[in-house]
Formats: C-alpha cells, structure tokens, sequence
C-alpha cells in the first residue's frame, strides 16, 4: 500500500526519491544508534509515510519528543492523520528550517536527526546549509543519523558530514530495496 502512495507521489515530485519506504532491516540499523532508554528530543527530515515515526513512537520513553518536517504535502497530510500521539510535532516545512522549527517548539536542542532526505538532489550550498544547521542543533554528542541509497558519491552527503561533525561512520544495510548506505555522524 505504502508503495503505491510512494511511486505515485516520487512521478510528481521528484524530491521524494524513492518508490518504497524503508524495510524494518533498515529502520532498526539506522535507530540501534540511538539509546531508547533516556527522554530523548528526535528530528526526523523527510518521514514520508512515517515508517520511522512509528518505529521511534513504538520505542520510545512517553516523556520524549518527535519533530517531523516534510515538505510534501500529500505526505504531511497522511501524518496528521495517521498519528495522534502528544510526543508528535509535524511541521510541512523543508529542512534548511530546522533551526527556526526548533525555536518554534521551545526547544533549545536535539539528541538525534533522522534524515531520509536525497542530499544528491539537492544543490551544494543546500547540502551545506543542512548539515551545518542540523550539527548546530544537536547537542554535543547528539548524532545525525542519515541513509541515502548505496550508490551515492561521498560529494553528495559524507563530506559535508566530515566538515560540520567530530566523528562519521558509515555502514551498508543490503536488506533494503535499493540497499542504503547509513551515516552515523557524532558532534
Ligand atoms: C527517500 S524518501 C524517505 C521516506 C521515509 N523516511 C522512508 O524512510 O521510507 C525522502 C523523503 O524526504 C522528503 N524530503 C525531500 N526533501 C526534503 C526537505 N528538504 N525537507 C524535508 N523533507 C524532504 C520527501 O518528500 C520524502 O518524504
């Protein structure tokens, strides 16, 4: 089902840039980098239809918060709808407005991003900007987490990383359609 609403919003809407969402062998290689048994602030960029949300809200302790931003609609409406849990803000924005987002909730900063976003996609001073203000609202420690397909060039996402973080570590998850690449970055 999920597939269905992926291929039909990724033909008009090429930001989407994928056909399926993300397996549960992806899901939980990415979040076994987070520690699920303190209070925990979590950006999420581009959930989609929510597979991660719903992984984080399974797991999660009741005094921590989500932030979700995405910015395309058909997907910020199938979110409000499919979740009405009061650890949840859902923000139809892009990620470059993290920061501000951030202010907005009354939040002074993150333990953890989540970012399916396609940073290949992206022109480079909006690849930059991202990472910059997403290391600038972490606390220190705090980690970005990322996953892009396999195949992407480290122009596109790891040297940023390298720029803005203390410590990036990658690692593959093949048991993905199309396997992904996953980025542990750590301010
Ligand atoms: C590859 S899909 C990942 C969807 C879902 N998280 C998953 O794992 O299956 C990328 C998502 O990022 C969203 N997106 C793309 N650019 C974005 C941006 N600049 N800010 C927020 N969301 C963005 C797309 O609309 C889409 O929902």
């Amino acid at each position: 089902m999920d597939t269905i609403v992926y291929l039909k919003n990724m033909l008009r809407d090429k930001q989407v840039a994928s056909f399926t969402p993300t397996s549960i062998f992806g899901i939980k290689k990415v979040c076994d980098k987070i520690d699920f048994r303190k209070k925990n602030v979590i950006i999420e960029y581009g959930p989609g239809t929510g597979v991660f949300t719903r992984y984080l809200l399974d797991n999660l302790t009741p005094d921590s918060t989500i932030i979700l931003i995405e910015r395309n609609v058909e997907f910020v409406n199938i979110l409000q709808n499919a979740f009405r849990d009061p650890r949840l803000v859902i923000y139809h924005e892009s990620a470059e407005n993290v920061v501000e987002l951030l202010a907005r909730s009354s939040i002074k900063n993150a333990d953890y991003i989540i970012s399916g976003i396609p940073f290949s996609f992206l022109p480079h001073p909006l690849r930059n900007t991202i990472v910059k203000k997403s290391a600038e609202c972490l606390r220190p420690g705090g980690k970005f987490l990322a996953y892009q397909t396999f195949f992407q060039l480290d122009k596109f996402l790891k040297d940023y990383l390298d720029m803005h973080f203390k410590k990036v570590r990658t690692e593959f998850c093949i048991r993905n359609a199309p396997p992904i690449r996953i980025f542990e970055a750590i301010k």
